[in-house]
């Protein structure tokens, strides 16, 4: 799909709800929650997933989509306990592309239903578990109770240190930067790592490097997922679909990612000299 605002923006997103940015854009984060674009804070990795399937899933068994989504829901469950002692500090998640509008409204309310749902269920846990959850995404076009209960969990779950969750939901990367350019005519100090302040604000939730991108379901795109965050991310593309993804698949996309050398452009440790 190639960009043209005059033809993405039809119907759910129109042009004139783009710019200026919508009046119901929640205010900007505090400067602790801006963290600017760089590899998050102590030790561990970020691993970004495009959870990708969930419809195949279903009907390859003769459910319905919503079938899907809902084992989807439960693999997310299983990475998300998995994830910390797998050495991720941060956990991006790809719940609503804001091209799913362009889906039945039945399958995106469903999809929207099951995030307010793991909210509700899974707050007190994280807080447990130490889990920081943040949305990234558009919060204008959710149902005011959704917009409520992330707000909840984002200030329950504030203190959270052991793993970053950001789920995004009503996202597009493109969006995003093209929000975070109308915003930067202000800054003075023009460099990427202002710029990377300023996305960071944008959506909420940071803005840091990944490290390492999983798609799962067999396609091999970005999907306009974090596409400024992933100018030097690992890519690792799964065939199972998203329902199937276990912790051990997340550990060998892991072990894959640690036997790539990461030059960022540099030479390889080998011939550095
Ligand atoms: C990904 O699975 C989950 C969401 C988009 C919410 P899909 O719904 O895209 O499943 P497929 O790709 O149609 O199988
Ligand atoms: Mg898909």
């Amino acid at each position: 799909m190639e960009f043209s605002p005059s033809v993405e923006n039809k119907g759910a997103l129109p042009t004139s709800q783009v710019v200026p940015m919508p009046a119901s854009r929640p205010p900007a984060p505090s400067p602790a929650q801006s963290a600017e674009l760089t590899r998050p804070a102590g030790p561990g990795l970020h691993v970004a997933i495009i959870s990708d399937g969930n419809g195949r899933w279903a009907t390859s068994r003769g459910l319905p989509r919503s079938a899907g989504h809902r084992t989807g829901a439960e693999a997310a469950r299983r990475i998300i306990e998995a994830a910390p002692r797998l050495g991720v500090h941060t956990l991006t998640l790809f719940a609503l592309s804001s091209a799913n509008w362009k889906r039945p409204a039945a399958e995106v309310s469903g999809i929207l239903r099951l995030l307010h749902e793991y909210l509700l269920a899974e707050t007190a846990h994280c807080v447990e578990e130490g889990v920081r959850l943040s949305i990234i995404g558009r919060r204008d076009r959710v149902p005011a109770t959704l917009r409520q209960a992330i707000a909840d969990s984002e200030a329950a779950t504030a203190r959270g240190t052991r793993l970053h969750l950001r789920l995004a939901i009503d996202y597009s990367a493109r969006e995003a930067i093209f929000h975070a350019a109308c915003r930067f005519y202000k800054v003075t100090e023009l460099s990427p790592e202002s710029f990377g302040r300023v996305l960071a604000e944008v959506y909420r939730g940071g803005s840091t490097e990944v490290d390492l991108l999983i798609r799962t379901g067999g396609e091999q795109r970005l999907s306009d997922f974090l596409l400024w965050e992933c100018a030097f991310a690992e890519f690792v593309f799964v065939r199972k679909a998203w329902p199937d993804f276990t912790a051990a698949d997340l550990e060998a996309a892991l072990q894959e990612f640690a036997l790539r050398e990461r030059t960022r452009g540099a030479l390889p440790g080998a011939l550095a000299g």
